[in-house]
């Protein structure tokens, strides 16, 4: 290591273990020189390393000192396309298939899209899968298999009442996962060849079923405040033919806004015009932040054209995979879809959960999650705006725990993705949320877990590699 990058290395070092703190003077040029023993030359270059990397400052007629944590970003990431743009799927394609474990099997596992473990209440649930065992005999519910446990399908009924409207529990499947809930929707309203429109980006999964089901991709250029434009939106309806639109309303994944309520009555209204079904994907509704949540677009949804998929797999039982439709008119097809399919979902962990809604505190426990989560959103947004590169753009998620941060164009988040690998460290490359792989200098980052030294090495390791990218 050259003598000026041992200084850059032994300055970060002092600043990442607190010895030295924001606002502290770092020794004059002059003073480092004649301690070291090295050139004044030297000096400067190391601390320039250091403010390119933002962790000192120069501040005029003084010197040079620690930076303080910057401000959260204020800037938003930039709308990803400028016009709608259709993608005819590829089944010989291949999609780095290995990324989904690489993102998740990371030491500091930052890119995929679980949530930390630790914050779910495992021990109350394993207390109601075994009370709920002791009751049933699972033999019994057989009859119920197709459309999952009553117990279960009335609970999910009775809390779409308490957000505010109702959903018979004759409209719910119950599935394995919100997974198979979207791939059910999908199957029961469009056929392989079809074109599905979607807001963009879109997470990865969603856009692996798409190519999984033959159907091409109408990509829309989605903002990341409140999603998409109703008038790009209205005109595409009426340009192509399209035969669903998959959508995510609440705590969009990856961009993390929450579309409201107005502008999902005109969505559901203006798809109605145009006669097009909707797959709701709403699997993070219940992380929304804001205590008064959001209803979903299936609220506004008076003649069975939204099918509203739901799952407890990121607010209560993440291995579980317990989710469910609420299919509206396309009930019946979904109903055959999973019967020639699977027949039924696993009863146990729907007889636990159903026992977990009547017994437990759910409300109590989703409150902690949410405020859990929203801290680790902040903390992480906080330490992103102070470690990366100055033009980083950053979401400001209404909920959920993934950030979506653009980074200079000069970074490829790609070679970054495989760079951190080295190093053990997850992260979710732009271009796999988009079917045409754009957002080359996108990634996302999971928020959920506690904050630790090693989080915060990660992320300055990981703004340190993007700035050095960049140069
Ligand atoms: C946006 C989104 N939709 C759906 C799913 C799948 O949900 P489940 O695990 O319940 O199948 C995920 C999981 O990562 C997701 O992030």
């Amino acid at each position: 290591m050259t003598r000026y990058m041992e200084i850059v290395e032994e300055m970060a070092n002092l600043i990442a273990d607190g010895s030295l703190r924001p606002g502290d003077p770092l020794p004059s040029v002059r003073t480092a020189a004649a301690q070291r023993k090295i050139s004044k030359g030297t000096v400067v270059q190391a601390y320039s390393v250091l403010e390119n990397r933002r962790l000192i400052e120069a501040r005029p007629q003084s010197g040079f000192y620690v930076r303080a944590r910057g401000p959260i970003s204020t800037q938003l990431p930039r709308v990803g396309l400028t016009r709608p743009s259709v993608v005819r799927s590829d089944p010989r394609e291949r999609m780095r298939e290995t990324l989904g474990d690489l993102v998740g099997a990371r030491v500091t596992s930052l890119g995929s899209s679980f949530a930390d473990p630790s914050l779910f209440p495992m021990q109350s649930l394993n207390k109601a899968l075994s009370a709920a065992s002791r009751q049933s005999s699972y033999g019994d519910t057989l009859v119920d298999l197709q459309l999952g446990l009553p117990a279960l399908r009335r609970a999910i009924a009775k809390r779409y009442l308490e957000m505010g409207y109702v959903v018979p529990m004759d409209e719910i499947v119950i599935t394995c996962g919100g997974m198979e809930a979207i791939s059910l929707s999908l199957q029961a309203v469009a056929h392989p060849g079809d074109l599905v429109l979607i807001d963009s980006p879109m997470f990865f999964s969603g856009l692996q079923l798409l190519k999984q089901l033959g159907l091409n991709a109408l990509e829309m250029p989605t903002d990341p405040q409140d999603g998409l434009d109703l008038g790009v939106l209205d005109r595409t309806l009426s340009r192509h033919k399209v035969a669903a639109c998959l959508l995510m309303t609440n705590c969009q994944n990856p961009l993390g806004f929450t579309m409201p309520e107005a502008k999902k009555r005109e969505l559901v209204k203006l798809l109605l015009r145009h006669g097009v079904p909707l797959v709701e994907n709403d699997v993070y509704a219940e992380l929304q932040f804001d205590l008064l949540k959001s209803r979903a677009a299936k609220a506004f949804d008076a003649n069975g054209m939204v099918l509203h998929c739901g799952s407890f797999t990121k607010c209560l039982a993440p291995g579980f995979k317990i989710g469910w439709v609420a299919a509206g008119r396309f009930r019946e097809a979904i109903a055959n879809r999973k019967f020639a399919t699977t027949l039924g979902t696993s009863v146990p962990p729907q007889a636990a959960i159903a026992h977990y809604l009547l017994h437990n505190a759910y409300d109590r426990h989703l409150r902690n999650l949410r405020q859990q989560l929203q801290e680790r959103v902040n903390q992480m947004s906080g330490a992103i705006a102070s470690h990366f590169p100055s033009e980083t753009r950053l979401s400001r998620p209404a909920g959920g725990f993934v950030l979506w941060i653009q980074l200079p164009e000069a970074v490829d988040s790609f070679k970054l993705f495989e760079f951190a690998a080295n190093r053990d460290i997850g992260i979710a490359p732009g271009p796999i949320f988009s079917a045409r792989r754009r957002y080359r200098n996108f990634i996302r980052l999971n928020c959920s877990h506690a904050w630790s030294a090693s989080l915060d090495e990660a992320l300055q390791w990981l703004g340190r590699s993007a700035i050095d990218m960049c140069v």
